[in-house]
């Protein structure tokens, strides 16, 4: 949700604004822009669209100090006057994430004379900074003290062209961390903005402010207090956030899921066995006190929490219940101190998820495990315990090796669950770590059907509507395939256990609503197939996603696709691969902007 840069530095900083809004880019997309100063005051270039289009707009701008933003609208239609930097007198703004108490700055503000030419609530921070500025003593004390006023969630950065070589940035509830080098101080969003400049990352946290000059950094707290913020090197390879000889980064992402989950299970390494200290030191006895869990997540990370719900009572048998994390934080329900409460999110930083988060700890729930592919993210700050997927960088809007990846590590925790539960024998456990340890192999040789996918795909592109179907544990899988070809296809989908279908949705089925089932060789084989049947006589086309040895034939109206092979308990991992490849090549052959699809962002920060 909206992507921030800043530079102050001895060089020109405007190519590495443009290169790092362009990193950020999946943050937000509906307009752009970027405000530096120069000798004249401050200079402001914005475009609606693209960061190509500002790119292109502010060829000849030059400066040394500067912000930019690329945005993903809130409050404002997408327009020009409504992309940021805001400005008011000589200071320029750019934000990330929602002020609440706006609409009160804006009144107070345009009856002391302020003129507000937008409808964001980020312009009432340009004026109330101005209006601080007239009676503090510099930019950095102005800003500290402005945002002591501000209630929401905040990443800011700021310039005053009467006080040139300087930008103040400040973070309260949305992501942003400094990059250092010897040739000026950078601040953005996230590190991959800042790749191209520095590796030396600073994480800032909630309630810090920090000013930025080619020279050095100085941070406080809000009340003015210093503070020293650690140094990270980071880790995170240029080659991660490139394209590659990829065509779209949700291509890219797909065909790296074997390496993701290798990555991701090497903490098992050699090892037979599995111990709870992956999940943190104190694991083995918050976990041995825990007699439920509640798995709180948003969009696809809430359909790996549903998957799991089956692994963790089956093997572990530990009751689990998930929850939408924006409907639990505002429902009253029953707290259960001996709960363990698992966050699940790729960015770690997914308002709804951060606020049941706290809501559940607030309620006395205070056994959280985070389980994030962002290290350094709010929620792993938040928990107690933490997993991290070693997914990598995820760019594509549509989430697909995070979710693999979180897939992998909720059978990590329902192996450890199911051990201290005394569920688990050695055997058993040995077992299930060697199928796990096979599954980039396994992986791999499902990506080899997309030859075959594609061939499908283009008979999705005229359907305006698609029924997804599984049961059991691929039920989830069948929610994830009819999210992830309605988001970056537009076609309507929706998913059903196989077993609804006679209790309405089948009255939708026709020759023109291809129903996708998955249909992998367990014990509800059988059952499934009898529903497939019930489709079959209405007239439906059934694309049918097999195992090798699901005894499924293909036939007039029926296409079968088979996996290599059977994958007992994790083969929601492998099912969902194929659902991947379809809705990226029916967004293909539709044309639509795969990895930016319209009207969504990727880290939705706020609510
Ligand atoms: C769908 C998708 C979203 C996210 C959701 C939660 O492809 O990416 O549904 O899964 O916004 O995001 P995180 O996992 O970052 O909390």
């Amino acid at each position: 949700m909206c992507g921030i840069v800043a530079a102050a530095a001895s060089k020109n900083i405007v190519p590495v604004l443009v290169e790092g809004l362009k990193r950020l880019e999946y943050r937000g997309y509906d307009s752009a822009g970027l405000a530096v100063i120069s000798a004249a005051g401050i200079e402001r270039v914005r475009s609606v669209g693209r960061v190509a289009e500002l790119e292109t707009a502010s060829a000849s701008t030059r400066s040394v100090t500067g912000i930019a933003h690329t945005r993903w609208a809130t409050h404002g239609v997408p327009s020009e006057r409504n992309a940021h930097p805001h400005v008011s007198g000589s200071i320029a703004v750019v934000h990330n994430g929602i002020i609440e108490n706006y609409e009160s700055l804006r009144n107070e503000l345009s009856a002391r004379g302020h003129v507000f030419t937008s409808d964001t609530d980020t312009e009432s921070i340009a004026h109330l900074i101005e209006a601080t500025l007239q009676t503090a003593p510099d930019l950095f004390a102005a800003v500290r003290l402005a945002c002591r006023r501000l209630v929401g969630a905040y990443a800011i950065a700021v310039i005053d062209h009467q006080q040139p070589g300087k930008v103040i940035v400040a973070r309260e509830g949305s992501p942003l961390l400094l990059g250092l080098s010897d040739t000026g101080n950078y601040a953005a969003s996230d590190a991959s903005a800042l790749l191209q400049v520095t590796r030396n990352m600073v994480y800032l946290e909630n309630g810090d402010i920090a000013e930025l000059t080619a020279a050095g950094v100085k941070i406080t707290r809000l009340d003015g207090t210093p503070v020293d913020r650690p140094v990270h090197v980071s880790q995170l390879s240029a080659a991660a956030v490139e394209l590659g000889n990829y065509q779209h980064y949700m291509q890219k992402e797909i065909f790296e899921q074997p390496e993701a989950l290798a990555n991701t299970l090497e903490i098992v390494g050699g090892s037979k066995t599995i111990q709870p200290g992956i999940f943190g030191a104190e694991a083995a006895n918050l976990l041995a006190d825990v007699d439920a869990i509640l798995i709180l997540a948003c969009g696809t990370s809430s359909h790996s929490g549903y998957t799991a719900r089956y692994w963790l009572e089956a093997i572990a048998g530990v009751p689990c219940n998930v929850e939408i994390a924006s409907e639990y934080r505002y429902r009253t329900s029953v707290p259960n101190p001996k709960q363990l409460i698992v966050a699940i999110s790729q960015s770690g930083e997914t308002a709804d998820t951060l606020a049941a988060l706290r809501h559940a700890k607030r309620l006395g729930q205070n056994k959280t495990l985070a389980l994030c592919n962002v290290p350094e993210s709010a929620i792993v700050r938040e928990c107690v315990l933490r997993f991290i997927t070693r997914a990598g960088p995820e760019i594509g809007v549509a989430s697909t090796k995070a979710f693999t990846t979180q897939l992998a590590a909720l059978f990590l925790l329902t192996l450890v669950m199911a051990k201290v539960k005394q569920k688990l024998g050695p055997a058993q456990e040995s077992a299930y770590i060697d199928q796990l340890r096979h599954l980039p192999v396994a992986v791999n040789k499902v990506l080899e059907l997309e030859s075959d996918i594609k061939v499908w795909a283009q008979r999705f592109a005229d359907k305006h509507h698609a029924l997804f179907l599984g049961r059991g544990r691929h039920y989830p899988i069948a929610l994830e395939g009819a999210l992830k070809l309605k988001e970056i296809s537009y076609i309507h989908a929706e998913a059903y256990p196989a077993g609804e279908l006679k209790h309405g949705p089948l009255a939708l089925v026709d020759a023109d609503m291809p129903v996708i089932s998955i249909a992998p060789n367990d014990q509800l084989l059988d059952k499934l197939k009898s529903n497939l049947k019930e489709v079959q006589a209405r007239g439906g086309e059934l694309y049918v996603f097999a195992d090798a040895d699901s005894e499924i034939a293909a036939s007039e109206g029926v296409h079968v696709l088979r996996l290599p092979e059977h994958y007992g308990e994790l083969s929601p991992i492998l099912h969902v691969v194929p659902l991947q490849l379809l809705s990226y090549h029916v967004a293909l052959v539709k044309g639509t902007d795969v990895d930016k699809p319209r009207n969504l962002a990727k880290s939705v920060t706020v609510e």
